[in-house]
């Protein structure tokens, strides 16, 4: 596969820390235990680890609150452990990639503590600080995304600090140069101990309006959305003036050997694709979140990958996420049938795929008994908790599912005794089975790893489409409902094919043609 680069080829495993692995007897995963189950990512065939924040932090958003971006938590250990973990992962093969949480700090990061010191610190400007309005007010009517306003009163100075997150979450302010160069130092720091690459957290929202104007109503909120979403984001992110942010932090990676940076980027797709930056001088990868946010039916999302396809910039490398530690898991979100057509989906679109830990065994979303929730968004609007997609990793029957020694920080699913990833080592028709073939393929084959892409036209349920390079052609059925269906003619050359995988694993080698028959949430994947 010449002239790929490695993050084209590549699979990418998100792993969220205090859930993996536990090896210090805290009940919260560690950087030790990170690297002791590598082995299990790189046997499942991925190529990168993206680990979220294990920075110094008071743990208000479990570490994308941080107070130090140059070290590391003393829970998850030591930056020994971390360069332990490095070595490992380069061992296996492993690339690793860091979480960058550009936007905003911790309300205890000795810059914020500087800042809100006074009015003339030379730090002050470091944050967004504003008067009140004549009334008292906040400067503006921005909401935080964790509800309520995007300001705090600071009674010791005076002023008001925006933070669009937490109110321990102060924004740094990015129009201020010695910002950006303390912040490309910490990127650097990183880069020069060895990491493979960034993911930025919500990015996006490092370039607000220069003049904090109001954000306008959004006529498209309805009960039971966030409140967040009562008004759009026009001024309060994604400012134009983002692309010079991001053109600098590729430039910095640049100077570095094939690092990779992925933007996590919640925008309409059009928005999205100025990510990729003027003549690709953006993010590599920034994230397109359209399969967990798209209805789970074959023609929407049959649309929505003609449309992704369609908007990327020339020469833009496309790539796909199912889950992770925000949003609700997809065994849940589409059914334990559905998942594996899910999985067959994300392994043969054209696009780096990212894969959540534990997604690779079907873990469902876990209710949280009251009492035990730890996600501040729960506890600062109710129904909104991120909890149930974060809990402990499933390794084994053993006490705690092998994740830890003592009771873990979130509750385990309560299906952990079957649903484990030593019960589905062994079972062929299982998901991790699953996964690992889906995964082999793509790797093995061209056509699926970095071929091109086109869609047949869509049937009933059934959203079928082709990968192809240079004369190899794979065909993908895969059928979103809970009926048989058939597809009359997949257009395979010659007529004929084989299947190569099915989602139940129990296809393999059956000739078909010229169309194919397809048992309730199946999916094949043929060769011609
Ligand atoms: C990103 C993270 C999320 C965090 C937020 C604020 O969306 O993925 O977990 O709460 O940023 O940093």
């Amino acid at each position: 596969m010449a002239g790929t680069r490695w993050w084209q080829r590549g699979i990418i495993y998100h792993v969220y820390p205090r859930s993996f692995q536990d090896t210090d007897g805290d009940g919260i995963g560690d950087l030790e235990g990170i690297e002791q189950r590598l082995e299990h990512i790189a046997g499942l065939g991925c190529d990168a680890v993206w680990i979220s924040p294990v920075y110094p932090s008071p743990m208000k958003d479990h570490g994308y609150d941080v107070a130090d971006y140059t070290g590391i938590h003393p829970l998850f250990g030591t930056l020994e452990d971390f360069d332990r973990l490095v070595a490992r992962a380069r061992a296996l093969g492993l690339k690793v990639i860091m979480d960058f949480v550009p936007n905003h700090s911790s309300d205890q990061h000795p810059w914020f503590l500087e800042s809100r010191s006074s009015r003339d610190n030379p730090k002050r400007d470091w944050y967004v600080w504003r008067d009140a309005k004549p009334d008292g007010s906040p400067p503006n009517n921005w909401i935080s995304v964790f509800s309520g306003p995007a300001w705090k009163w600071d009674e010791a100075t005076g002023q008001y600090y925006l933070h669009s997150f937490l109110p321990e979450q102060p924004d740094l302010n990015w129009r201020n140069p010695e910002v950006r160069a303390a912040m490309y130092d910490a990127m650097r720091f990183w880069l020069d101990r060895g990491v493979d690459g960034f993911r930025l957290d919500v990015v996006y929202y490092c370039m607000k309006d220069p003049e904090l104007r109001d954000n306008p109503p959004n006529p498209g909120w309805k009960p039971g959305m966030p409140e967040i979403d009562t008004l759009l984001q026009t001024n309060s992110n994604d400012h134009e003036d983002m692309a010079i942010v991001i053109s600098e932090m590729r430039e910095l990676v640049d100077e570095y050997d094939d690092r990779l940076l992925i933007g996590e980027i919640y925008l309409p797709l059009e928005r999205l694709m100025a990510y990729y930056g003027r003549d690709l001088s953006g993010a590599h990868l920034p994230f397109n979140f359209q399969l967990i946010l798209t209805p789970w039916e074959a023609r929407e999302v049959a649309a929505l990958v003609e449309q992704y396809e369609g908007l990327l910039p020339e020469g833009g490398w496309p790539n796909w996420v199912l889950g992770n530690h925000d949003q609700r898991r997809v065994a849940g979100r589409v059914g334990a049938a559905q998942a594996r057509i899910a999985a067959m989906l994300l392994f043969t679109l054209r696009g780096t795929p990212t894969l959540y830990y534990g997604d690779e065994i079907g873990m469902p979303n876990v209710d949280i008994p009251p009492g035990r929730g730890e996600d501040a968004w729960g506890r600062h609007e109710a129904g909104f908790t991120r909890d149930p997609q974060r809990t402990p990793m499933q390794w084994d029957d053993t006490e705690h599912a092998g994740f830890s020694t003592v009771e873990p920080w979130l509750p385990l699913s309560p299906d952990w005794r079957a649903r484990n990833v030593a019960s589905q080592d062994r079972d062929p028709g299982s998901m991790l089975t699953l996964h690992r073939r889906l995964i082999a393929l793509r790797r093995g084959s061209p056509a699926l790893a970095i071929g091109d892409w086109s869609g047949i036209e869509t049937v009933g349920d059934v959203f079928a489409f082709k990968r192809h390079r240079e004369g190899d052609e794979i065909t993908v059925v895969l059928n979103f409902g809970a009926r048989e269906e058939e597809v009359a003619d997949l257009h395979l050359p010659g007529g004929a094919g084989r299947i190569t995988l099915s989602t139940h694993l129990d296809r393999d080698d059956e000739t078909v043609g010229p169309g194919v028959r397809l048992r309730p949430n199946e999916g094949v994947i043929i060769v011609a």
